[in-house]
């Protein structure tokens, strides 16, 4: 099977869903008998239920989990029972304060307000074309770092001039870029690549170094902050981060920097491509969709009086939370493009899944989140258009799908924390842009899902590695 996946690694998810659909819902892949790489594949929501709640103390992130995601040490993301536990524990009180999610209307409306909105009006005027899912992944990764780390590296300018390249941000793509890979080549390769230091062994060692260095200076200037006693802020700046917040939370004294250095990584990693790739694809299926286009900007217009209210309208939840088509349209984006396609679990007992497929103690099984959007017996027939409407009830409301159905932020205990403040920052830009501009896709243009393919060798040249 290995050389089939190899072929069709350029639309590895599409190949995935015909494999599924075909064998009914769930397969064993079989790679080389040398390599080890075997495991079972499942787009069955009564397997994911059972995976990700009914035993999900059988379904754990594992060894190779770990190994792979290496480089987010112990963060929530990487971790296990009592370990995981804790993480979870001390940041799901952060994103419980009301604080927070006040921090993110605000740092995304600067954001908007400051660069996003002046850019793209240099964009329209000039009739420059411009790549959206870049100036995605430089809001994204502001707003994400300001919320994280209290930090901006103003990454995304305000005028249409040359895009800043920051360190750290770079290092971050080849970071994720690397971690992919790790998933399709077997084990002994990229290990036997980063022993010999070459291809994304290498770079994976660079990009670790930048990223440590970046995040040490912000957690030593939160710590140097925080000893600062009448230290005086910037009225503008806000003062609740979540770096701050995790340091307040556990007491500075006995707070360890690795923690902190762990969790702050994954949060960064968690909140930044996941975000901007479902904006892009929302951008991408709204302006190809004139109509659903037309059926947003009717209900924005009808909530919100006048286009300048936005700005003042958009930052009351329960004004976000009446735009119900908006909301259907991003639940759309979602299901058919997740920013998480795949989930890796590993069984530690041997186990049988709702489907009659027997697990043994140490398989990994992955479910596709992606392939699940497009299953028939899930959606229905039209499961692969873009069609908001599925979402909203009779009575106008937006019809509830279990969340082992509707999987993009996955189900059960580890579900995603994030999930709120993702639906505020996208209907924030959404509404912003979608009120101000009118997109149009490059005709001709290649859209697809694919690997984050750049020249990291050159980059890292230029950074003197
Ligand atoms: C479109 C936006 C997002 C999507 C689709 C998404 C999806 C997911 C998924 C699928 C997981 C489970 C990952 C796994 O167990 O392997 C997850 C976990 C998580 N997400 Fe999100 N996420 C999004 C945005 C965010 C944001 C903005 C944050 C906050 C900064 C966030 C924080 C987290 C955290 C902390 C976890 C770990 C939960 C745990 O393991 O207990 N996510 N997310």
């Amino acid at each position: 099977m290995l050389p089939g996946t190899l072929c069709n690694l350029s639309n590895i998810h599409d190949h995935t869903t015909t494999n599924l659909k075909q064998c009914g819902g769930t397969f064993l892949f079989k790679g080389p008998w040398f390599t080890n790489h075997n495991f079972l594949i499942t787009s069955d929501p009564m397997n994911v239920h059972h995976i990700t709640s009914k035993n999900f103390d059988n379904y754990i992130k594992g060894s190779e989990f770990y190994e792979i995601f290496e480089i987010l040490g112990d963060g929530i993301f990487n971790t296990d029972s009592h370990k995981w536990k804790h993480n979870r524990n001390i940041l799901h009180s952060l994103f419980r304060q009301n604080s927070f999610e006040s921090l993110v209307v605000k740092t995304i409306h600067k954001k908007l307000h400051s660069c996003l909105v002046p850019l793209l009006n240099d964009v329209s005027e000039s009739g420059t074309v411009v790549d959206l899912q870049d100036i995605f992944q430089r809001i994204s990764f502001d707003n994400i770092c300001s919320i994280v780390l209290g930090f901006d590296p103003k990454s995304l300018p305000n005028k249409l001039i040359e895009f800043p390249e920051v360190a750290f941000e770079k290092a971050f793509n080849m970071m994720e870029d690397v971690m992919f890979y790790r998933h399709i080549v077997p084990r002994f390769v990229w290990k036997l690549q980063k022993w010999l230091q070459i291809g994304r062994g290498k770079s994976y060692t660079e990009c670790e170094k930048i990223i440590d260095q970046f995040l040490h200076q912000c957690i030593s200037s939160t710590f140097q902050e925080k000893s600062k006693v009448n230290c005086t802020k910037d009225d503008d700046e806000p003062t609740f981060n979540m770096l701050k917040a995790l340091v307040e939370e556990s007491g500075m004294e006995q707070i360890d920097r690795k923690f902190l250095r762990d969790n702050a990584l994954t949060l960064l990693a968690a909140g930044r491509d996941t975000i901007s790739s479902s904006l892009s694809w929302f951008f991408w299926l709204v302006s190809t969709h004139p109509v659903v286009e037309a059926k947003i900007l009717e209900e924005i217009r009808a909530n919100f009086i006048t286009k300048e209210e936005y700005w003042l309208i958009t930052s009351r939840l329960e004004n976000l939370n009446k735009l119900v088509y908006l909301h259907g349209a991003l639940c759309e984006a979602l299901r058919l493009f997740p920013a998480v396609p795949f989930e890796h679990k590993c069984a530690v007992k041997s186990d049988v899944l709702p489907s009659g497929h027997r697990v043994n103690a140490n398989t990994i099984v992955i479910y596709s989140p992606y392939s699940m959007g497009r299953m028939e017996q899930i959606w229905g027939e039209d499961c692969l258009e873009f069609k908001p409407e599925r979402w909203i009830s009779e009575k106008g409301s937006i019809i509830h799908i279990p969340s082992y159905k509707f999987i993009a932020f996955n189900a059960g205990p580890r579900s995603c924390l994030g999930k709120n403040i993702t639906f505020i920052q996208m209907k924030i830009i959404a509404i912003a842009l979608l009120c101000n501009f009118q997109f149009e896709v490059v005709e001709g243009h290649n859209v697809s899902m694919c690997f984050y393919y750049s020249s990291h060798e050159t980059w890292l040249e230029g950074q003197g590695y």
